[in-house]
């Protein structure tokens, strides 16, 4: 099989980059090693900033996002108790995020491309990427065990942090930047209101926890647990009252709670891959970098990457233009590193660090007290959380 653009992963980036691409003309496959039900099956993003939403709309797949999606003007932070609201429109001259979930995302996204008779190969295995330095490389993989080849002008690694794309550039060709945190998010979904209209990010002495929802009648749900606890380990009844110690106690008094629905745990690291092409492959949101998911990036920096390749792959495939497959890797890095900082920084004021002794405390108590009492610093935060200009 030939295509222009090979995309190896068929989650959000890779079906977005394919989307788009095809509405302008430009061929591509995708190569998915699970297949949809498992894709669409794991509960993860809920916070979209507005440059992923207008990109999606111009992927034709906006309807059901401007139908449903929830517009959300501001966040509550709650530090021990004490809340600061933080109102974006007020602080950003009118930017909001849009609550919409991930799964919907990709359902829509599938749908079009299932729509448009865009190809999907779903249960890929044995992924394996070949001739990068030529004008030709081509991907192997298997399907049902049998031995297929995809061939293409340019490969596009959407596969992941797991994936293999970022493994085929050799090692003494990319740096990597790294730091694990100990302790990982525990998250449910359950159909229940949301306690709160607004999301609530809390720290509490026993941990981070953070209220968020799906629609007026499904809600998620995280806390902040020990890197080695599994979801055996807490059941719904724990849960339930973990959450209601770290948030204020008017939201406890008034959580609806039920059994859940969905119960998974997420570690949290930090990551970045330099660069984010290696001749004839380029490296696309989770493959090429990972956030803690405190400030709510990772999707919509899979999304600002996708922004970037394509307008490069439209500038080479309609003027003969390679300027912007060029610039592509420092172009997205920029915002990346950004966005890496941002989404570091919230996981540091509000989680319980074991390690952390008095003074590091202190200071955690005073960039909270900071952030509540400046507008200068309100006005940053809400810059960050409502996604950087691309
Ligand atoms: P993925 O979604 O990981 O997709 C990669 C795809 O590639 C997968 O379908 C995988 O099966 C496939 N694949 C892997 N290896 C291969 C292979 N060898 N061959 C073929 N296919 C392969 N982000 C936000 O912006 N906002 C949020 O509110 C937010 N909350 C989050 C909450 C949690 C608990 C978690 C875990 C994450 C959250 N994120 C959030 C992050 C967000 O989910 C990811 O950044 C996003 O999924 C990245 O999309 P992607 O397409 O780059 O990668
Ligand atoms: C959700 C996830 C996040 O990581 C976040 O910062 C906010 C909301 C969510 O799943 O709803």
């Amino acid at each position: 099989m030939r295509t222009q653009v090979g995309i190896i992963g068929g989650g959000p980036s890779g079906l977005l980059l394919s989307q788009l691409l095809h509405l302008q003309g430009i061929e591509s496959v995708v190569l998915e090693r699970k297949t949809q039900e498992y894709v669409l099956s794991r509960i993860r993003a809920g916070v979209l900033e507005a440059g992923t939403c207008d990109l999606l709309r111009k992927a034709k797949v906006g309807q059901n996002l401007d139908m449903v999606g929830d517009v959300h003007s501001g966040i509550d932070i709650v530090f021990n108790g004490e809340a600061c609201n933080i109102n974006f429109t007020r602080l950003t001259g009118g930017d909001t995020v849009t609550v919409y979930g991930q799964t919907e995302v990709t359902r829509d996204l599938y749908k079009a491309r299932e729509a448009m008779n865009g190809v999907i190969e779903y249960s890929v295995d044995d992924v394996a990427i070949h001739d990068l330095h030529t004008t030709s490389p081509h991907i192997s993989y298997k399907v049902d065990g049998q031995d297929k080849q995809l061939e293409c002008d340019f490969v596009v690694g959407c596969d992941g942090y797991h994936g293999v794309s970022r493994q085929t550039i050799p090692h003494h060709q990319r740096e990597e930047y790294e730091s694990v945190y100990p302790f990982g998010w525990l998250g449910i979904l359950s159909e229940t209101p949301p306690v709160s209209d607004e999301l609530i990010y809390a720290y509490h002495e026993r941990g981070f926890a953070l209220c968020s929802m799906r629609s007026p009648t499904l809600s998620r749900y995280y806390v902040q647990v020990d890197a080695g606890d599994k979801v055996e380990d807490w059941s719904d009844e724990r849960f339930w009252d973990e959450l209601k110690r770290r948030i204020p106690k008017q939201a406890a008094d008034r959580l609806v709670t039920g059994p859940s629905i969905e119960k998974s745990i997420a570690p949290l690291r930090s990551f970045v891959c330099e660069p984010m092409r290696w001749q004839n492959l380029f490296l696309v949101g989770d493959a090429a970098h990972i956030v803690p998911p405190t400030g709510a990036k990772g999707l919509n920096l899979a999304a600002s990457d996708v922004h970037y390749l394509y307008e490069a792959m439209l500038a080479y495939y309609q003027k003969g233009d390679k300027q912007g497959l060029e610039n592509y890797s420092d172009q997205a890095l920029s915002r990346v590193w950004k966005s890496e900082r941002f989404a570091w920084s919230l996981t540091k004021l509000l989680h319980y660090f074991p390690e952390d002794g008095v003074f590091t405390n202190k200071m955690r108590q005073a960039e909270f007290d900071y952030l509540k009492s400046s507008q200068a610093a309100q006005s940053s935060f809400a810059e960050s959380y409502v996604g950087l200009p691309y």
